[in-house]
């Protein structure tokens, strides 16, 4: 056991009190270099996708009308060209044709139409393909058409804030996407850091290019300090995701958290020679740290002797306050040690050289 022992030697107390704050302050609400945008590689013109199960309606269509579209759906940038096969595989059909806001080719009695487009002009549109039978009439098979446009940009702002945050207050982001079709297939995710906080998807129906802010509130812990928030744009455009992202990121915005003081001190210690009277503060910014002992100001003793046990408080004064803290001192001999007060008297001898000497 670690003996109190009355030695009529010196016995060193180093005690010190660290002040630390967590991460340095960075400057607040910095705004990190640009974030690499993740603008796709363009896949081909068009993309063809698979059919979504219809509804009754449509199969019974599809039965009565046995045409074949290729692609069966497309998904088109807005102003790329594309192409679409619509055709008929069997007889009995004398005229095949497209039904389009756009140039549509001339009807014809061969059994494939080609519907071939320059540049996709229009957001809204609802093409089909129809063929007259001999015997039941014209019917016709509608193509699903998705027109796309990549947002312009995305960027990530704090609502009616600036600078550093305070713990446990809450503020709200914005994650806005400028010019961006259709909203509706947009998947916004914010994260923190590597983080992924929470995704949002958009109620709007439009399918012309909108702004569209998405928010999300955050209550920072000085965990957070240092942190980067940051949001992605998805368009989510392909029921299966074979093809490339459409993605756009914001630009990272760093927070500095600032909280404290926080005194980490156990109420008694038990302080061997030689060792450290650990009383650790915390804060942003840093806290201004005072010693009282018997209610006197006084500076933690660097050398200390055998007159320095007691109880000490500490006072740390941060941004959110006060905070105190009575820490009792006892010193003590090593332990478990079968040194001789002799050995005991080197020892903290040279222990207090070497501190002399720092
Ligand atoms: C259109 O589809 C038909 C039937 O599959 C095919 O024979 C024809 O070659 C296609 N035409 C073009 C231009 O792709
Ligand atoms: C931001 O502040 C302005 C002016 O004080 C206020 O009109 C606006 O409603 C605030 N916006 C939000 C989202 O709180
Ligand atoms: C979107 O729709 C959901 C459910 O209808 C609704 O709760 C939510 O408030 C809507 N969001 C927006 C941004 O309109
Ligand atoms: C320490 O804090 C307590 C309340 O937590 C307060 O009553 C006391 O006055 C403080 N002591 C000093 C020295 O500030």
């Amino acid at each position: 056991m670690c003996a109190l022992r009355s030695l009529k030697v010196t016995l060193l107390l180093h005690l010190f009190c660290s002040a630390t704050s967590s991460p340095l302050s960075l400057p607040p609400s910095q705004i990190s270099p640009p974030f690499p945008t993740m603008l796709p590689s363009w896949p081909s013109p068009s993309l063809s996708i698979p059919p979504v199960g219809g509804d009754q309606e449509d199969l019974v269509e599809r039965a009565r009308c046995p045409l074949t579209l290729s692609p069966s759906s497309l998904v088109v940038r807005f102003g790329d060209p594309f192409q679409v096969n619509c055709s008929v595989p069997m007889k009995g059909f004398s005229l095949l044709g497209w039904e389009v806001t756009l140039v549509a080719p001339e009807p014809t009695m061969n059994s494939f139409l080609v519907w071939r487009v320059e540049h996709m002009t229009e957001w809204a549109i609802s093409p089909s393909c129809y063929a007259v039978s001999d015997m039941e009439g014209p019917c016709h098979l509608h193509l699903p058409v998705l027109v796309y446009k990549a947002p312009d940009s995305v960027s990530l702002s704090f609502v009616n804030h600036t600078g550093s945050l305070l713990e446990h207050h809450q503020y709200t982001l914005w994650c806005t996407v400028h010019n961006v079709a259709p909203a509706g297939n947009l998947l916004v995710t914010f994260y923190r850091g590597q983080t992924q906080l929470v995704q949002r998807h958009s109620n709007v129906t439009e399918k012309t290019p909108v702004t569209e802010v998405f928010t999300l509130d955050i209550v920072p812990r000085r965990e957070d300090d240092g942190n980067d928030y940051w949001c992605e744009a998805e368009l989510q455009l392909h029921p299966t995701g074979t093809q490339q992202r459409v993605a756009v990121a914001s630009e990272k915005v760093t927070t500095t958290v600032l909280f404290g003081p926080q005194l980490l001190c156990p109420a008694k210690l038990q302080v061997k020679m030689g060792e450290s009277l650990r009383c650790e503060v915390r804060g942003n910014p840093e806290p201004s740290v005072i010693w009282l002992k018997d209610g006197r100001l006084v500076t933690p003793p660097a050398h200390s002797t055998r007159a320095h046990a007691g109880k000490y408080t500490v006072l740390a004064t941060g941004l959110f306050g006060e905070r105190n803290v009575t820490v009792e001192v006892e010193v003590v001999t090593c332990r478990g040690t079968t040194s001789t007060p002799r050995r005991h008297f080197l020892l903290t001898a040279l222990l207090g050289l070497t501190l002399n000497l720092l």
